[in-house]
């Protein structure tokens, strides 16, 4: 086997491969408040033991009054940048479903803010899959020749559409946001994008959502009901499928990849609920240990869910270079998605 061979991603990759998408750059913000369990459980019919048993999670960070998702993408975006060592790029792609407005996208304003002038840029929403959609949506720029190098930003602040006393979801999300750098390169560098697995069922977008404030709502020209401002999610529900589609994915992307479970050494999955990754690892029958976790400190952040957990696991030297990571995410819409790379040398700030 030559030196090529050893690094080629996956076993139906070859050099000759068209251009393919690949990591070079990661940043990370979280909004400097820290709100514990305790803070929650002061004001909620809830407790720390609860909150921390059934879902893992012991605080969340939370934008202050005045301060947005676009403010949260800035700082993550221009991370991303520093890390990749670039000024610039042809595209920015934002997945959020707390843009600053309802109108227009919150991309173009992130892009401007960063430096990136007059770039492409736009918002991808699906839900906590944001992520993955948006990563698929830069690589197929980028494989289409239309970008060079694209950031990707996931950046969410769902303190804002929670309903603050709603125990079952005030206690789960936190604010936060995650990008990458992505460029023009091969197949077989480290960092090379595989295939994706993307896919959703309209049939259960009533399980998360936000009832008002859209088209269905406006169009009766009458207020919103009190409270249809706010998410809702069907938890239990949602947890199960959660669990299920994850796990589909993860298999999915890698019958297309020509890999098995075992050829992955750490799953980079969305930080929705403890017990859901430990649910996804015994459905896929694999080590819990494999799986990446840092929602004890985060919360559920939505689109920011993978990025913030690539850049705790790269910080605490769970990731290296050379490992093949299997990323996923499974949200509202409903929506879900992997893709699979192996890890490039990269540096956190
Ligand atoms: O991000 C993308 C999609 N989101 C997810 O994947 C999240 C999926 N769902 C979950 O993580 C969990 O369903 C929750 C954390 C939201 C809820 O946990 P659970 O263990 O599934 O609880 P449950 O919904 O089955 O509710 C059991 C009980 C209920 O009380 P009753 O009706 O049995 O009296 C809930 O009202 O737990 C209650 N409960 C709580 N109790 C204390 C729900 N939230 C809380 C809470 N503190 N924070």
């Amino acid at each position: 086997m030559n030196g090529l061979a050893e690094v080629l991603p996956f076993p139906g990759s070859t050099p000759e491969d068209g251009t393919s998408a690949v990591l070079c750059g990661l940043g990370t913000f979280l909004p400097p408040r820290v709100v514990p369990n305790t803070v929650i459980a002061e004001r909620l019919d809830t407790s720390d033991e609860w909150i921390r048993a059934r879902t893992g999670i012991r605080q969340r960070h939370v934008v202050e009054a005045g301060m947005s998702t676009s403010d949260l993408a800035v700082e993550a975006g221009m991370l991303a940048l520093k890390s990749a060592d670039l000024d610039d790029v042809d595209a920015l792609v934002l997945a959020t479903t707390t843009p600053d407005r309802p109108c227009p996208a919150t991309a173009p304003d992130v892009a401007y803010r960063i430096g990136l002038n007059r770039v492409a840029a736009f918002d991808v929403n699906a839900v906590c899959t944001g992520f993955l959609y948006a990563l698929a949506s830069a690589a197929g720029l980028i494989a289409a020749e239309v970008a060079e190098h694209v950031l990707v930003i996931g950046a969410d602040t769902f303190s804002t559409i929670v309903d603050p006393d709603s125990r079952g979801t005030a206690a789960i999300f936190g604010d936060g946001a995650g990008a990458v750098v992505l460029r023009a390169g091969a197949a077989h560098e480290l960092g090379a994008l595989g295939p994706f697995d993307l896919g959703s069922d309209g049939q259960d977008a009533d399980l998360i959502m936000v009832p008002a404030g859209g088209s269905r709502q406006r169009s009766t020209r009458r207020p919103a009901e009190p409270g249809a401002e706010f998410f809702t999610m069907a938890g239990k529900a949602v947890f199960r499928k959660a669990i299920y589609q994850m796990a589909g994915s993860a298999q999915s992307v890698l019958d297309k990849a020509g890999l098995r479970l075992r050829d992955i050494d750490r799953f980079v999955i969305h930080q929705a609920n403890a017990r859901i990754l430990t649910g996804v690892a015994d459905m896929l029958g694999q080590p819990a240990a494999k799986f990446v976790r840092n929602i004890d400190h985060v919360g559920n952040t939505a689109a920011a869910s993978v990025p913030l957990a690539l850049t705790s696991a790269c910080a605490s030297g769970e990731l290296r270079a050379g490992q093949r990571v299997l990323l996923g995410a499974f949200g509202g819409g409903l929506t879900w998605g992997s893709t699979v790379l192996r890890w490039p040398d990269i540096s956190v700030l």
